[in-house]
C-alpha cells in the first residue's frame, strides 16, 4: 500500500506541486488529473480536498500525511501531528476594513470564515463584537454593509486591493504545513519516515 497524502486543493496544491517536483518526484499524473479527486503516482496516492477536510482525512487515518495551511490548524485544531512548516503558502491573518472607514460607537460586526480565531482575537482584546460566519468571498461583507470589518487571510493582498479594503491590523502569520496521522506515524514509520525526511525543508525555517 502506498502512503496516502491529502492535498489542499487550489493555491496550496499548485505551490506544493512546484516544491514536490523540485524534490525529484514525478508530477505528471497530478497535473493531468482533470476532475479526479484521487490520483495515484508511482510513489503515493493523493487525495484532493478543501483545507479543513484535509485535516479531517488525516485525523481519521484515511490519509497518512496532509498538506494544509497553518490557518486551518489554528481554526479547527484537528487532532493530528503537526510535523513542520513548508516553504510556501505564507500568509497572515488580518482585520480589514473599507479604506477610510469611520467607526460608529455601536458593537462592531465582523465577518469571517475563521470564527474561532476571530472570537479568540477579540476576547484577548477584551472587545465584544458580533461575528458573522461566511463561507468565502468575505471581502464582500464590508462593501455591501453586512459587516464593519473582516478577519481573513491575506497572501498577496490583491483581493483586498481590488475590493477597496485595507488591512487594519495583522495578528498571525502562517505557512503551509506537513501534518501526519498520529498512529500512522508509529505503525507505518518505516514507510513514512523517508518521505517525511525528503519533504522536510532543508535549511532554517520559521516555525
Ligand atoms: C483567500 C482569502 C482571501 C484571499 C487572500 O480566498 O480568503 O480572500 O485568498 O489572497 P490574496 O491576498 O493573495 O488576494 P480564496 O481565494 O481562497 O477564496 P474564498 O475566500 O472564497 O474561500
Ligand atoms: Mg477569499
Amino acid at each position: 500500500m502506498k502512503p496516502v497524502i491529502a492535498l489542499t486543493k487550489g493555491r496550496l496544491e499548485k505551490q506544493f506541486l512546484h516544491y514536490y517536483e523540485a524534490l525529484g518526484y514525478d508530477i505528471d499524473p497530478l497535473i493531468d488529473k482533470g476532475r479526479k479527486l484521487r490520483v495515484d503516482t508511482n510513489d503515493f496516492q493523493f487525495i484532493f480536498a478543501k483545507g479543513p477536510d484535509v485535516a479531517t482525512y488525516v485525523q481519521y487515518g484515511i490519509a497518512d500525511l496532509g498538506i494544509v495551511g497553518g490557518d486551518i490548524l489554528a481554526e479547527f485544531q484537528p487532532d493530528v501531528f503537526d510535523l513542520f512548516p513548508l516553504p510556501f503558502g505564507a500568509c497572515r491573518m488580518a482585520v480589514a476594513t473599507e479604506e477610510g472607514k469611520v467607526w460608529s460607537n455601536g458593537k462592531k460586526r465582523i465577518a469571517s470564515k475563521y470564527t474561532g480565531i476571530t472570537k479568540a482575537f477579540y476576547k484577548e482584546k477584551g472587545e465584544s463584537v458580533d461575528i458573522i460566519k461566511l463561507e468565502g468571498s468575505v471581502e464582500l461583507a464590508p462593501i455591501l454593509g453586512l459587516s464593519d470589518a473582516i478577519v481573513d487571510i491575506v497572501e498577496t493582498g490583491n483581493t483586498l486591493l481590488e475590493n477597496g479594503l485595507v488591512v487594519e491590523e495583522e495578528f498571525m502569520h502562517f505557512s503551509a504545513r506537513l501534518i501526519a496521522n498520529r498512529s500512522a506515524l508509529k505503525i507505518k514509520r518505516a514507510a513514512l519516515q523517508p518521505v517525511i525526511e525528503k519533504l522536510e525543508p532543508k535549511g532554517a525555517q520559521p516555525n
